[in-house]
């Protein structure tokens, strides 16, 4: 087993499309994806994935802890509108760091993180 955090980014029939997001091109999405990869590469298990689920969210990633983070704790992140070169950044920014338990969440990706089937109300309790 890896001893790497893991990066999975959604690239179902939302994410990464023009169907929720009709202003980005298709090579916007790629180029992230890209650039995603390279920034995690050598520090994080990467996979795309079919639909994840929360579609409204999308461009959705995932990033879950190193097995022994996990076992300390640390638990998988959702990420909703992964859609800007400063978001991927900041993923990537946090694999190479050591990822969830690991390394404090770069403060960019605090509005990115939701909590699937929760609505945003709900979350605020979960989060706090
Ligand atoms: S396509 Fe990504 S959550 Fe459905």
């Amino acid at each position: 087993m890896s001893a790497l955090p893991a990066v999975t980014v959604c690239r179902g029939c939302c994410c990464g499309s023009g169907r929720k997001h009709p202003d980005l091109e298709r090579a916007h999405h790629d180029a992230l994806l890209d650039r995603l990869a390279g920034g995690a590469a050598g520090h994080a298990r990467f996979r795309t994935s079919e639909c994840l689920g929360p579609c409204a969210d999308s461009d959705v990633v995932v990033v879950a802890p190193a097995p022994g983070a996990r076992r300390a704790g640390a638990r998988p992140v959702w990420l909703r509108a992964v859609l800007d070169a400063t978001a991927t950044d900041a993923v990537a920014a946090w694999v190479r760091a050591g990822g969830p338990g690991a390394a404090p969440r770069p403060p960019a990706l605090d509005p990115h993180v939701f909590v699937p089937g929760l609505r945003a109300s709900e979350e605020g309790r979960a989060a706090g």
